[in-house]
């Protein structure tokens, strides 16, 4: 669905507006990101901790592209609380099914921004002592986050602006889009 949606504050509405990772170069990079993780951890079977709801549709297509055992488990957590800007506190509105301890724990997240989602998550699940934590994204923002951690690994790179599609949203919409847009706010649907 691309159709324009009104937002919610205020008397304009957004729509997707230029592409910037097509749906074959998302493709690519999910497949690169599987075959480097397949090799890291052959010899492991990892626990993917996935954030959701954003990251659900890479989890998907990036679990069904590894040659390694694997059991998956799901975080919900949230920091935009609509919007396009981070609320600055995270949320834990599930947490995960399973235990962590003595695992090696892979977090699957669709994109970092400031990095506090990630630094928040990170200090809970290090706390249940995990044998390994590492983090994958999809995206990475390229300014300078606000929290420093290092990101084992990184689909790709992005300028600093709002994207949607590929289960990254806008109040809630646009997640089912193949590929990645930037946010067009207009005065007109
Ligand atoms: C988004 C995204 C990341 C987080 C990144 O989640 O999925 O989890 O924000 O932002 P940060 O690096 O600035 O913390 P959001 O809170 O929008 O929830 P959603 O995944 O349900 O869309």
């Amino acid at each position: 669905m691309n159709r324009p949606v009104k937002c919610m504050r205020e008397e304009k509405f957004a729509r997707p507006g230029e592409v910037i990772i097509a749906a074959d170069e998302i493709a690519d990079i999910v497949a690169g990101l599987a075959r480097d993780i397949s090799r890291d951890y052959a010899d492991r079977t990892p626990i993917l901790v996935n954030l959701l709801k954003g990251g659900v549709v890479f989890l998907a297509d990036l679990m069904r592209q590894l040659s390694i055992p694997h059991q998956i488990d799901f975080m919900h957590v949230s920091s935009y609380e609509n919007g396009t800007s981070s609320s600055g506190s995270v949320r834990i509105v599930d947490d995960l099914s399973c235990s962590v301890w003595d695992r090696d724990v892979l977090i699957i997240e669709d994109v970092i921004d400031t990095g506090i989602t990630l630094a928040y998550i990170v200090n809970v699940l290090q706390l249940r002592g995990p044998r390994s934590l590492e983090v994958c994204t999809l995206l990475k923002k390229g300014a300078e986050s606000t929290v420093h951690m290092p990101i084992r690994y990184v689909g790709k790179v992005i300028p600093d602006v709002f994207v949607v599609g590929y289960g990254l949203d806008y109040e809630e919409s646009f997640r089912t889009l193949p590929y990645i847009a930037t946010l067009e706010i207009v005065d007109q649907p």
